[in-house]
């Protein structure tokens, strides 16, 4: 049997309430991923969460004075209900990814838990840089499915899902290949049993 799409799965865990467990479960890292990615105190920005779940990060963002504006995309259709049914003023869009680009620039791409089901991740990280980001605008990723994270390399069969399994050189790679500068690399929310959730920052010259 071939694999199941990611935001069909995705979706059951929206109707089963599970979103709330991964918001949860993410929340350390992703604190520290908005700290590590730096936004600039002294002036507006706008901001996208790709692969938003039910939009719990984008809320989190907006609750920045200095964001201007912020956006959530996702292919669930029951995860962005759920986003439009907890913030109705909010931006969600519900999309399959590559294959949308948003009609705006930001200057902050968020993204948690969402490169590695794409097939194709290093052109994601591509389309980001070139079509997503205004100069200077900074790209975060946080990644627990890696290599290095041996336990989480038993997902992919588990969930049914297609996972693209990067080791940390090659997410790193694959940045510095996407044409990103000040290329940084971070394990962040460690504690028993986790090796901490890779952390992937660089900046669109
Ligand atoms: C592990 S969840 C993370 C959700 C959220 N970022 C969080 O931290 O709670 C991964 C999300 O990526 C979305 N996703 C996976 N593949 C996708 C694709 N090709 N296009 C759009 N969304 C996708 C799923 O629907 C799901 O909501």
């Amino acid at each position: 049997m071939g694999r199941r799409d990611a935001t069909e799965v995705f979706s059951e865990w929206a109707d089963k309430g599970k979103d709330g467990g991964m918001e949860k479960g993410h929340a350390r890292s992703v604190h520290a991923m908005l700290e590590l990615a730096g936004v600039p105190r002294d002036s507006h920005y706008s901001a996208i969460d790709v692969g938003c779940g039910n939009g719990w990060v984008c809320r989190r963002i907006a609750q920045d004075q200095m964001c201007t504006h912020v956006v959530g995309v996702d292919g669930s259709a029951r995860m962005i209900e759920k986003a439009h049914s907890i913030d109705e003023q909010g931006e969600y869009h519900l999309a399959m990814l590559p294959d949308w680009t948003p009609k705006q620039t930001f200057d902050l791409i968020h993204t948690m838990e969402f490169l590695y089901y794409l097939h194709d991740p290093q052109s994601m990280l591509k389309m980001f840089n070139d079509e997503w980001l205004n100069s200077g605008g900074i790209l975060v990723a946080g990644l627990d499915h890696y290599l290095e994270n041996e336990d989480s390399l038993s997902w992919p069969d588990a969930l049914n899902v297609h996972m693209t399994t990067l080791g940390i050189e090659q997410w790193k790679t694959a940045m510095l290949d996407a044409g990103f500068v000040d290329v940084e690399v971070h394990q962040v929310g460690q504690k028993e049993n986790f090796i901490g959730t890779l952390v992937l920052i660089g900046k669109k010259k």
